[in-house]
């Protein structure tokens, strides 16, 4: 992330949930998993004011039951993505992008999604060059 967040014309935006996960794992896991099928929408501690002056979005998740944490669902249906490029970016830990690119297709239905870029959470700290590939085949 904080190499994205370096690239020129590139803002960073933290989608922040007011409840937080647990610190545990195995706690962690059971409160999303129960978010995921109330299909809930927590609430967030701050949205961008507008995002009129933004072309492309970077949406960085970890995959969490297969597809993004509940919170970025709350996130993505708060504006309006018609004619926005969205580029998914997920961590995970076997599951790839999971059916989360549809999830995001369904939520900004005019929007350009483009086929994310999945990779092992374990992996990240060495993927700089595939994510900069990656940027470059969107052509953005
Ligand atoms: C609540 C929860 C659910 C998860 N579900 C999945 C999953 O369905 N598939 C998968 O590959 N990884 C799953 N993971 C692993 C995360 O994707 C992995 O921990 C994450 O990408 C690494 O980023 P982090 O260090 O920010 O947690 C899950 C992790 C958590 C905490």
């Amino acid at each position: 992330m904080k190499m994205i967040a370096q690239l020129p014309g590139v803002k960073l935006f933290k989608i922040d949930a007011v409840k937080k996960y647990s610190s545990d794992y195995t706690v962690c896991t059971k409160e999303a998993q129960k978010e995921f099928r109330a299909h809930a929408r927590p609430e967030l501690t701050k949205y961008p004011d507008s995002i009129d002056e933004y072309d492309t979005m970077i949406l960085g998740y970890p995959n969490y039951w297969g597809t993004m944490p509940m919170p970025v669902f709350t996130f993505l249906e708060k504006f309006d993505f018609s004619n926005k490029t969205v580029l998914p970016l997920c961590t995970h830990e076997g599951s790839g992008m999971g059916h989360s690119e549809n999830d995001i297709k369904e939520l900004c239905p005019k929007a350009d999604v483009r086929k994310g870029l999945a990779i092992y959470g374990s992996a990240v700290n060495h993927a700089g060059s595939d994510i900069k590939r990656w940027l470059e085949n969107q052509g953005v």
